[in-house]
């Protein structure tokens, strides 16, 4: 059985007061039911671990492929451990995009983090022009294939799916068309890693995602979870999405 997991990127959005989200996110659901995640600015991690209780799970949003060194700016996957995250968002396509990261950028970032301790959710997605084009699945096999290392299990890897035109637009693709590029997906783990390993790593749909559609997401076969930006800055929304996965 995988564990369902609802998991929050909030992104570039945070400061202390909002700490009192996370707060009431843990008291709201103190046994939720499924795994909660929040992925906050890395300056948050550390203080979200002191209000988020033991439901609550932290995140970072991105980490360096290396371990220290002379890289300013960069994180690494280490720092992101001792501050008190379990998981890291790698290869979301803002930062593919903000920062020309490549899929084989990202695979580098995933061992880091694996290596480390640290489960990887590793983001990819098709443009709307490649939907068009109805080269959705093979941009999803490529990005696949490119963006895991060899060193997954179903411990270590999370998979996201998140068509980019769908995110931060209100616009969500038809259940078929996710449980088309999700069952795709376990196809393909299950050929690269085996079954035990292929049907053990958790597939998640990111894209507007919000307490309104998030029943009839996570009825869809192969989705076992989401990954949230925009409503999961707010503990009622993101408890929302919670609830609906906790019952699915
Ligand atoms: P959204 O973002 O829920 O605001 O569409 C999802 C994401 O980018 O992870």
């Amino acid at each position: 059985m995988r564990r369902k997991l609802a998991a929050g990127n909030w992104k570039m959005n945070g400061t202390r007061a909002d700490l009192a989200e996370i707060a009431a996110l843990a008291e709201a659901h103190p046994e939720p039911g499924c795994e909660v995640l929040i992925c906050p600015p890395a300056t948050l991690i550390d203080r979200a671990r002191a209000v988020a209780g033991p439901s609550v799970a932290l995140g970072g949003q991105d980490c360096h492929a290396a371990g220290s060194g002379a890289h300013t700016g960069d994180i690494s996957a280490v720092m992101l451990l001792d501050a008190g995250a379990h998981y890291v968002i790698l290869g979301h396509s803002e930062r593919r995009e903000d920062h020309g990261e490549s899929s084989d950028m990202v695979r580098d970032k995933a061992r880091a983090a694996m290596e480390a301790g640290l489960r990887a959710i590793v983001c990819i997605g098709e443009s709307l022009a490649q939907r068009e084009a109805q080269n959705t699945l093979d941009i999803i096999a490529g990005q696949l294939s490119h963006s895991i290392p060899d060193s997954a299990t179903g411990e270590n890897l999370v998979v996201a799916y998140e068509p980019i035109w769908a995110i931060g637009t209100g616009l969500t693709p038809t259940t078929d068309q996710i449980g088309e590029v999700h069952d795709f997906m376990r196809m393909k783990l299950e050929t690269r890693f085996g079954e035990g390993v292929g049907r053990s790593v958790r597939l998640l749909y990111g894209g507007s995602v919000k307490p309104g559609n998030a029943a009839e997401i996570f009825a869809v076969s192969n989705v076992d979870g989401a990954l949230v930006g925009g409503a999961s800055l707010k503990a009622a929304d993101f408890g929302g999405i919670v609830t609906a996965l906790a019952q699915s």
